[in-house]
C-alpha cells in the first residue's frame, strides 16, 4: 500500500462539484426480473444496458472514473448456471463494446482475481485493456470477482491496491434497496459519500444519476476538519497548508 496512490486521510482533496470518481455496486437485477416474471439472468442482460447508459451519462457530466462491481468473490456461491451465464455475458459484452469504449475514449480496467476465469476470458479483458491503455476521458474499472478484503491482502504482497492510480471514489452508490457494503471497495470508501437508493439497476437512469450527484453536491466533505474551518479555507487566499497535507506517507 505504498505511495502509489493518494490517500484521503494523508492528503485532503479537492472537492469538485461533479465526483471525480464514481463508484457503484450495481444491485438488484435478479429482482428486476423477477417483477416481470423473466428469468433473474433478463435482469443481468438488461444491466449491462445501464452500464451502457451510464458510462455515456458520465462522460458526459465530467466524470473521471467510474467503479463498477460486477462480480463477488461471494457471487461463485450462486447457482453454477447463474454464474456461466454471467461469465458469457461478461465476454460477449467485452466483445460488443470494446471498439465503443475506445472510440469514446475511454480506458478499460479489470480488477479482481482474474486467476478463477476461463483463459478465453482473462485473454479478451488483457487485450481490452491494452487497446485503451492510452485513453483518458474516463477511466471504466470493472470489478469481477473482487472483494475488498482480497484486495487488502494483495496489497500486502503486491505493495498496491487494485486500482493505484485512481483517487479514492468521491461518491459510491449503491442500488436495490441494500444498505451494505458486500466487500467492495473497504479500503478506498475511507471518506466516500454514500448514496443509497431503491432504483433497481436495470432501471438506473440519467435522471437517477443526476439525483445521487445532487446528494454529494448538498454533502460538507470536512475529510476531519470543522465546518467553520472550511468556511475560513474558502475566504484565505492562497490556503495555508494543512498538518494533513504535511503528513507523511505512513508506509511509504
Ligand atoms: C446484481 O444484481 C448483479 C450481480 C451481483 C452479478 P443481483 O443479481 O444481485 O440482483 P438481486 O439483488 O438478486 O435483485
Ligand atoms: C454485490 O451484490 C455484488 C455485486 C453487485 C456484483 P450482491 O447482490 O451479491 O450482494 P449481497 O450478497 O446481497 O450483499
Ligand atoms: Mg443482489
Amino acid at each position: 500500500m505504498a505511495g502509489q496512490f493518494t490517500s484521503s486521510t494523508q492528503v485532503i482533496p479537492d472537492v469538485a462539484d461533479v465526483p471525480r470518481h464514481v463508484a457503484i455496486i450495481m444491485d438488484g437485477n435478479g429482482r428486476w426480473a423477477k417483477k416481470r416474471f423473466m428469468p433473474r439472468v433478463a435482469g443481468h442482460k438488461r444491466g449491462v444496458e445501464t452500464v451502457r447508459a451510464m458510462v455515456k451519462a458520465c462522460i458526459a457530466r465530467g466524470v473521471e472514473y467510474l467503479t463498477l462491481f460486477a462480480f463477488s468473490s461471494e457471487n461463485w456461491r450462486r447457482p453454477a448456471e447463474e454464474v456461466s451465464f454471467l461469465m458469457n455475458l461478461f465476454i460477449s459484452a467485452l466483445q460488443g463494446e470494446i471498439g465503443k469504449l475506445h472510440a469514446n475514449g475511454v480506458r478499460l480496467k479489470v480488477v479482481g482475481d482474474l486467476s478463477a476465469f476461463e483463459p478465453r476470458l482473462v485473454a479478451l479483458i488483457r487485450e481490452g485493456e491494452a487497446k485503451t491503455a492510452n485513453n483518458s476521458r474516463l477511466t471504466l474499472t470493472i470489478a469481477a470477482n473482487y472483494g475488498g478484503r482480497w484486495d487488502i491482502l494483495q496489497a500486502m504482497n503486491q505493495l498496491a491496491l487494485a486500482h493505484p492510480d485512481a483517487p479514492e471514489p468521491d461518491l459510491f452508490i449503491r442500488t436495490g434497496g441494500e444498505q451494505r457494503i458486500s466487500n467492495f471497495l473497504l479500503w478506498q470508501l475511507a471518506y466516500s459519500e454514500f448514496h443509497f437508493t431503491d432504483t433497481l439497476w436495470p432501471d438506473f437512469d440519467d435522471a437517477a444519476l443526476d439525483a445521487a450527484i445532487n446528494s454529494y453536491r448538498r454533502r460538507e466533505r470536512r475529510f476531519g476538519r470543522t465546518s467553520e474551518q472550511l468556511g475560513e479555507q474558502a475566504l484565505a487566499v492562497p490556503s495555508a497548508p494543512t498538518p494533513a497535507t504535511a503528513a507523511t506517507d505512513e508506509d511509504a
